[in-house]
């Protein structure tokens, strides 16, 4: 089988993990052509930990040489590396959802230059139902988004609206509003809201709720779809990641699944 050639933007939490197993256990179906992160400290921290070592490369350097670019970089930059990507003809999986929100008719361009954008699912379960039922009507889609407060540390909304959460002691919701004004306010924080938009009624209709509590330990996500084919509710209780507490266990884990689909000829619940 020839390997497909694997190109990551951004090598933090997610693009460092990918990274990792390209390099050791994926190593048969991928070849890490190279490395990307405006801090270059990243990537030669990440150059330690590989079995073989990667190339750091320039964007546009690296979007040409290989076969498939990762995004895990931020949602500021995904809609631009998306664009060059369709520009050169390369297959993207992106990470960074939200970016793409408002950008939505690169997913048409993409599709008419026969470039493959891959969207994992994420921290998230249940966008496979939601697909199927985007099949048929669906009347809403809710989030519901529980993180403990330094899973939302940083967040525009917070800062804009002047809410310390070490002042926060109780279950508190931060937010309600759609996903499109939940993205804007917390692009770092809820890619979730992106994906179920992408995936079913568009980002001014699905709905986010986002609620905090010192007391909370994990990254839980509900989602309630209501449509002609029934309600479907589901609950993904995450562990968040060691390297960046905004980010998903999970997450990380969808992204390497989705590659190894990408590679491998049998999928499964694709
Ligand atoms: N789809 C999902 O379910 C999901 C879940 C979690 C995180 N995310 C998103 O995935 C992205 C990566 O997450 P992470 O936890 O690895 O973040 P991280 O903060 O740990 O790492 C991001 C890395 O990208 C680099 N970077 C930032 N801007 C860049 C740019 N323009 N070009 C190149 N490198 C750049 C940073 O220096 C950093 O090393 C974030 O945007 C995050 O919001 C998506």
């Amino acid at each position: 089988m020839k390997k497909l050639r694997i190109g990551i933007i951004g090598c933090g939490a997610i693009g460092s993990r990918i990274a990792i197993e390209c390099s050791d256990r994926l190593s048969g179906i991928f070849d890490l052509a190279g490395l990307c992160d405006v801090d270059d400290d990243k990537i030669a921290a990440l150059n330690v930990s590989l079995k073989k070592k990667a190339r750091a490369l320039r964007l546009d350097e690296l979007i040409k040489e290989v076969d498939i670019v990762v995004e895990a970089s931020s949602a500021m930059a995904s809609a631009d590396i998306l664009e060059r990507c369709i520009k050169n003809n390369r297959d993207c999986l992106i990470m960074s959802v939200g970016g793409l929100l408002g950008n939505e008719s690169l997913l048409s361009d993409a599709e008419a230059a026969g470039v493959k954008v891959y969207i994992p699912s994420g921290a998230v379960c249940g966008i496979d139902a939601l697909k199927g039922a985007s099949v048929g009507k669906v009347e809403s889609v809710t989030l519901t988004t529980r993180k403990p407060p330094r899973g939302l540390e940083g967040a525009p909304y917070l800062v804009r609206n002047n809410i310390d959460l070490k002042l926060i002691n109780s279950e508190t919701t931060l937010f309600e509003g759609s996903a499109e004004e939940a993205i804007r306010g917390f692009p770092a924080n809820v890619n979730v809201s992106a994906v179920l938009s992408l995936a079913g009624i568009g980002a001014k209709n699905t709905r986010v709720r986002i609620v905090t509590s010192p007391a909370y330990t994990k990254n839980v996500h509900e989602v309630e779809i209501v449509g002609d084919s029934g309600r479907i509710t589901t609950k993904t209780e995450n562990i968040p990641s060691k390297d960046n507490p905004k980010t998903s266990a999970l997450a990380i884990c969808s992204a390497i699944a989705t590659l190894e689909g990408i590679a491998r000829s049998v999928r499964i619940g694709t």
